[in-house]
């Protein structure tokens, strides 16, 4: 019985945090491009903001820099980054970025 009963509580526990990861896993993919595009994508000036960016465009752009179709000086970083995401998180990120409100 009390075996029992610490299976279902230690089941709860381990299942817990990955429920919570998948219902902000688009956020929590877009956290990792604050440190260079600010919060929610909302740049503080020097990195183009990526915060109301139109999914196409942004879904075109992290193609391009996978592929190396853009390149340029700057892009160097963004070609290491953009290959370690699949089409899916691509997709989930399009749409976080673009439904975030723009600076002014
Ligand atoms: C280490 C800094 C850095 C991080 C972290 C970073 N980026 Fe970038 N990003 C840049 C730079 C620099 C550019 C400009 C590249 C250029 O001008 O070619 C850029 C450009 C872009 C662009 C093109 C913007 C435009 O206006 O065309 C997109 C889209 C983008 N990044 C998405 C992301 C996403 C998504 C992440 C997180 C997964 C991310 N970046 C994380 C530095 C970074």
């Amino acid at each position: 019985m009390k075996t029992a009963l610490f299976a279902a509580l230690a089941l709860t526990v381990a299942t817990a945090p990955v429920i919570a990861q998948d219902r902000h896993l688009a956020r929590n993919l877009a956290a990792n491009c604050a440190n260079c595009h600010g919060t929610n994508g909302v740049s503080q000036g020097g990195m183009p903001s990526l915060a109301g960016m139109d999914r196409t465009y942004f879904t075109a752009q992290m193609n391009a820099f996978k592929s190396g179709a853009r390149s340029g000086p700057a892009a160097t970083i963004m070609h290491q980054l953009a290959k370690g995401y699949n089409d899916e998180q691509i997709a989930l990120m399009a749409a976080y970025f673009s439904a975030q409100k723009p600076a002014k």
